[in-house]
């Protein structure tokens, strides 16, 4: 009999991936486009949906044809997807309404700030987990809603639909205006700010307190289950799983028991404990979210400390600075200089996520004398991202009473050894990274492959798990606690910034 795959798609912040794993995880071939990224005024973040669309067009027969698989031979198709970004389209035609506005846009600042004087403003964190920020998903589709004319008598009228960017290739996959199925799974709604936490439905209040209309919504599923069957691009594919990005991770990271904890470092990075069938509301700063929902069983909870600007500060200083040429480059410039030189940079370019929720905060670089060069800059950047994960570990700590004792690493910053030693360094624990560093195409490919009997439990999975490379702390404590608190004196600046 012929090689069965599972196939997975990870819909990032700049890239499609179709990736093909076999039995024992590993991957047979992966086929990336990137995509645009649009940044209109200050602030605006956005994506073309359908440009998207034709990536997954693309790289789904190219990851087949080079593994020389063909579509009867995948078994099932998992979605992992870049989280909060709403897409708003017709459900005739199948033409977005406008461009993606992607999680890290921060236009309705002014409008989450009216929102939060209203009544009502101070039960939506108990409902949904979430504290009112631009990061979510509901402003997002009220400003649409107010903002572009005509939308939100469409709406009314029930001819547009809403989702983030899996429900839209569901939608698309299953045969977009023709008969196209449109859902999402418990992850991803639980991102928006109107699913009520504990049910795992759109909660009516919510809907009301944003002024959503309900038509506009796809139907909330677990994360593994068959949503329906690929009519489109590869046709005859089950599609059994999808997941927010961040959680897929922690699937792919095999951490299933509570209090297992992995953070993926990518545009953004996102530290995800399991908290198991326990709602763990913070009281830190931190998201209380869902972490997996495997169809017939108890939901998986998890707590979260999601941090907008990590990789991104790095693209950024290659980008716009253009002090390196390619992203790894910064590790050697970094290494050019033995310290930071008294130079700190903070990237609120989407203002403050865990623990701090400002979107009154901008990015800033502080201490600058004639000394600092920019192997100090190089060394300043990648410290942001060991900060910044000192400070949703020690909001995770206050909540829980307890400090993890190790983190599990993954994504592309995590090939950096010196920031890798760094974080080990300023949190204090083990830093372990696993062989299969691909974890959310591995935990999309993994949810979907349980759902139809690829794999018989997660006990399996969790074998496969192999440790890559493991980091200890060195850092001399005195001198972690005074940069630390350099670090907060540095984020007390940046607080307000943006405030007329
Ligand atoms: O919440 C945003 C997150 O899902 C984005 O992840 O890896 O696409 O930057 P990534």
């Amino acid at each position: 009999m012929a090689q069965r795959y599972v196939m997975a798609i990870d819909q990032g912040t700049t890239s499609t991936r179709c990736i093909l794993f076999d039995h024992a995880g590993r991957m047979v071939s992966v086929a990336q486009r990137e995509h645009h990224q649009y940044f209109p005024q200050p602030g605006w973040v956005e994506q073309d949906a359908l440009e998207i669309w034709r990536n997954v067009d693309r790289t789904m027969p190219k990851a087949l044809r080079e593994a020389g698989v063909t579509g009867d031979q995948v078994v099932a198709l998992g979605i992992a997807n870049q989280r909060e970004t709403a897409v708003v389209w017709d459900r005739h035609t199948g033409t977005p309404v406008g461009r993606a506005i992607v999680w890290q846009d921060i236009r309705t600042e002014q409008l989450v700030q009216q929102l939060s004087q209203l009544p009502g403003a101070e039960k939506i964190r108990d409902r949904c987990g979430l504290p009112l920020a631009t990061y979510f998903t509901a402003p997002r589709l009220r400003w649409l809603l107010d903002t572009v004319p005509g939308l939100r008598e469409r709406a009314e009228r029930g001819d547009l639909l809403f989702g983030t960017m899996e429900t839209w290739l569901i939608w698309n996959l299953t045969g977009g205006p023709d008969g196209g199925v449109h859902v999402t799974d418990a992850t991803n709604a639980s991102r928006t700010l109107l699913m009520n936490l504990a049910t795992l439905t759109w909660d009516d209040e919510l809907l009301a307190f944003f002024d959503i209309p309900r038509q506009l919504l796809p139907q909330i599923r677990p994360s593994t289950e068959t949503y329906g069957t690929t009519r489109r691009v590869v046709p005859g594919i089950r599609i059994a799983a999808a997941l927010g990005d961040q959680h897929a991770a922690l699937f792919g990271q095999t951490c299933f028991d509570r209090g297992e904890t992995k953070c993926t470092y990518g545009t953004g990075s996102f530290l995800l404990m399991n908290t198991g069938s326990t709602l763990v509301r913070s009281t830190h700063g931190l998201l209380a979210t869902i972490g997996y929902q495997m169809s017939g069983e108890p939901v998986t909870y998890a707590l979260e400390g999601s941090i907008a600007v990590t990789g991104s500060l790095v693209q950024w200083f290659r980008d716009n600075l253009g002090l390196i040429s390619s992203a790894p480059e910064i590790e050697t410039l970094a290494r050019s200089v033995t310290d930071n030189g008294g130079c700190y940079v903070v990237p609120a370019f989407s203002g403050l996520f865990a623990p701090h929720w400002r979107s009154d905060a901008r990015g800033i670089i502080v201490g600058l004398t004639s000394y600092i060069t920019k192997g100090h800059l190089a060394r300043a950047v990648l410290e942001a991202t060991g900060w910044q994960t000192r400070e949703v570990v020690d909001a995770m700590t206050a909540d829980l009473g307890a400090q993890t004792p190790m983190l599990k690493v993954d994504g592309g910053m995590t090939a950096d050894h010196l920031l890798m030693q760094f974080l080990a360094d300023v949190l204090d624990v083990p830093v372990m990274r696993p062989m299969m560093a691909e974890t959310v195409s591995l935990g999309a490919a993994y949810a979907a492959g349980l759902s139809v009997g690829y794999w018989p439990d997660l006990a399996g999975l969790r074998r496969n798990w192999h440790l890559a490379a493991r980091w200890l702390p060195q850092m001399d404590p005195a001198h972690r606690d005074q940069e630390y608190a350099n670090w907060k004196r540095a984020v007390e600046l940046t607080i307000g910034w943006a405030a007329p």
